[in-house]
């Protein structure tokens, strides 16, 4: 089987596993395990930032850096297409009480620079206060496209200016640092908490960092507490995590290779479509033109589930239709060369 519906579905490598047994633990309710105490450091330092706190999931890891941010009855920004907004189950406005404002993203993950200055609510009676803004870098819905630290500083002289805090939903920021090839510090320094995820592109089983300042740190970790986030010998998780830092970077060079190959061999498929400028790390989402007829061909294969996304079948090559006639491919540490051949060989056939 080749699975290309996600990079969550790496398996750890066999150092993680090993990491795994032999890994020295403790209670990290009580900040004793030494291996969650050393991932959080070494996570922190590799970002530029204070202080890290391990979580259970990306999820966990937005909700718990925007309750920490935004007061009940505030407002965060975020864009119409953010995982945020989208996947996590409302948990900002189900748990925090916050009010959300979807602002357009456009399919470089951006969202305009006059739509953020312009949704910035004034001091008035009727308005809810504006207390954040959350980035999502790389974008998963828009192409999986890298933020420049360009924007990402430009967005953050907003925030600075209107006493707003910067969110930066990393789950895949070394996929974004590697695809543009600079330091990943650079990509956060001007954010006031990143999420970066293990469990992706990094392949551990489980388990997202966050990170910022020692005081952001310090109510953070009371969040995780009470959203039952506090994992007890959880340097079981961290062990992997922290072989994931050591070893997986290079992973995600070759993840975006083998996307790019993918992006080169459907573009020369006739009656597939896809946006070459935007997909620059390990996602890859393309269109079926002349929808119907081609459509209908390949939902014979298609699991029988009634909301988007389908899981679709095709030879033993297994990807995600997210939304009528649009398909995601996402390359990880689970796929080879020869895997990215056959997935090109089965797509040409899928619409001849
Ligand atoms: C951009 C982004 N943020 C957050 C998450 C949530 O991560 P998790 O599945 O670990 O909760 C995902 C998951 O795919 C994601 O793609």
């Amino acid at each position: 089987m080749i699975d290309l519906r996600s990079d969550t579905v790496t398996m750890p490598t066999g150092e993680m596993l090993e990491a795994i047994t032999n890994a020295k633990l403790g209670d990290d309710v009580f900040q004793e395990d030494p291996t969650v105490n050393k991932l959080e450091e070494q996570a922190a330092n590799m970002l530029g930032k204070e202080a890290g706190l391990l979580v259970p999931s990306g999820t966990m890891g937005n909700l718990v850096s925007i309750l920490t941010h935004c007061q009940r009855g505030t407002e965060i920004l975020l864009g119409d297409k953010s995982h945020t907004f989208y996947y996590e189950a409302g948990g900002i406005s189900s748990f925090g009480g916050i009010h959300s404002r979807q602002l357009k993203n456009h399919p470089d993950g951006t969202i305009d620079i006059n739509d953020i200055k312009s949704a910035i609510r004034v001091d008035n009676v009727h308005f809810p206060k504006t207390s954040a803004i959350t980035l999502e870098n790389t974008h998963n819905l828009c192409n999986g496209s890298p933020l420049l630290p360009e924007y990402v500083r430009d967005v953050a002289t907003i925030t600075r200016n209107n006493d707003m805090q910067l969110h930066i939903d990393g789950a895949r920021i070394f996929n974004a640092a590697v695809s543009l090839d600079i330091d990943v510090r650079d990509l956060v320094k001007d954010a006031n908490s990143v999420t970066f995820c293990l469990s992706k592109g990094l392949s551990a089983p489980i388990g997202s960092v966050i990170c910022g300042s020692e005081k952001f740190i310090y109510y953070a970790r009371r969040n995780r507490k009470a959203l039952g986030g506090g994992m007890r010998q959880a340097g079981i998780i961290a062990s992997a995590g922290i072989v994931s830092l050591d070893t997986m970077i290079d992973q995600i060079r070759k993840d975006h290779t083998n996307t790019q190959h993918l992006v080169e061999g459907i573009s020369s498929i006739e009656g597939l479509s896809l946006d070459r400028d935007n997909i620059k790390s390990n996602i890859l989402y393309f269109d079926i033109e002349e929808g119907e007829k081609r459509r209908d061909k390949l939902a014979k294969q298609t699991a029988n589930k009634n909301v988007y996304p389908f899981d679709i079948i095709l030879d033993n090559i297994y990807f995600l239709e997210t939304s009528p006639n649009r398909f995601r491919l996402v390359t990880h540490h689970g796929i080879t060369g020869d895997d990215i051949e056959k997935t090109l060989i089965a797509l040409k056939d899928m619409v001849k």
